[in-house]
């Protein structure tokens, strides 16, 4: 009797099985196999011809097949699954780890904490917070602060115009916000009023044609050079320490009369101007309609330069590069 080749047999289920590319096909290889009409149930089929002890040999025989056959498309189908599992895990830490941005902790730049940390030791004193446009007017920026046409500052050397008529410009100072402030207050005034100035300068290590000014003024019945003295005495201790020494150098702006500059000695000894202050001078006041009998002082202390000279900072471009290792170091 010839029998069926049973190596023949699983040497195409392997190839078959090698050939699969989803789950579902092995479902198909079974029926191919094990079905119906596949090779194993034609020859169950021929069995009741034979005789008794062929039955029970080949019975035998075809009996082990199927198991061999059933036993091996399980065990694919559980390595088929497995791989697909594995595949899809493998897919999905990637997609996680894509996805994944590292979270770096925030903190303000450099300049926005000195220049709050200014504001709080005026406002500590009794000043408050006072804001004014970066697009002025000549009239606000020079006129009403007591410039006189030919003044330099005026030049469009030194100043950026935003019209053909020099009407309108970026302002240059925040001294602009004591105008502004006056002309919609009465006296007394306490502010300060931090904000950004513009001027055509060349950037090198201490200038650059962007930076950022605190202006301070106060208006009162009864104030003199000593409260002018004795406020900006307190601001320099405050923010640079109580050991810190300062003076005062005559010096000339428009808008104040006596004027100074405020000096303080550096580590090596050398002194540092750090702002221009004064006594407002009366046109000022009269350009605002303020009476009389009012008087003043006022200050403008520029922020970078406070910040270079605390930390050391050797070049004012570093704090507008945003180099994240400087940025990082306050
Ligand atoms: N506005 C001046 C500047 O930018 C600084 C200044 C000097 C402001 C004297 C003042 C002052 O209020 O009284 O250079």
């Amino acid at each position: 009797m010839p029998e069926l080749n049973f190596d023949k047999v699983f040497a195409s289920l392997d190839l078959r099985i090698g050939e699969i590319s989803n789950i579902d096909q092995f479902d198909e290889i079974s029926k191919e196999f094990l079905g119906k009409s596949s090779l194993i149930s034609e020859e169950r089929k021929k069995l009741s011809s034979l005789s008794n002890e062929d039955k029970k040999n080949y019975g035998m025989k075809l009996t082990e097949a199927t198991e061999f056959i059933t036993s091996k498309i399980n065990e694919q189908r559980q390595l088929f699954l497995n791989s697909q599992f594995s595949v899809q895990e493998e897919a999905e830490i990637a997609d996680i780890s894509i996805d994944w941005k590292p979270l770096r902790g925030s903190y303000k730049h450099v300049l926005s904490t000195v220049m709050e940390e200014v504001v709080s030791i005026f406002s500590s004193i009794g000043y408050e917070v006072a804001y004014g446009p970066e697009a002025e007017t000549s009239w606000h920026n020079f006129d009403a602060l007591n410039t006189p046409d030919w003044h330099p500052a005026r030049y469009e050397s030194d100043t950026l115009y935003l019209d053909k008529n020099l009407e309108t410009l970026l302002r240059t100072q925040t001294s602009t916000v004591q105008i502004r402030h006056m002309e919609e207050n009465d006296p007394p005034v306490y502010i300060v009023a931090p904000g950004r100035v513009f001027r055509s300068d060349q950037l090198d290590a201490t200038h650059s044609p962007v930076f950022h000014q605190l202006e301070g003024l106060a208006i009162d019945k009864n104030l003199t050079f000593t409260d002018l003295k004795g406020t900006l005495e307190f601001f320099v201790k405050e923010f640079f320490g109580s050991d810190v020494e300062t003076k005062f150098i005559p010096h000339f702006f428009p808008f104040t009369e006596p004027s100074a500059e405020v000096l303080v000695k550096w580590q090596n000894g050398e002194w540092l101007e750090i702002l221009g202050c004064g006594m407002v001078d009366p046109n000022v006041l009269s350009n605002v309609s303020y009476p009389d009998t009012y008087k003043g002082f006022a200050w403008g202390v520029g922020i970078e330069r406070l910040a270079m000279l605390r930390y050391n900072i050797d070049h004012i471009k570093n704090f507008y590069e945003n180099d994240i290792r400087f940025l990082e170091q306050f």
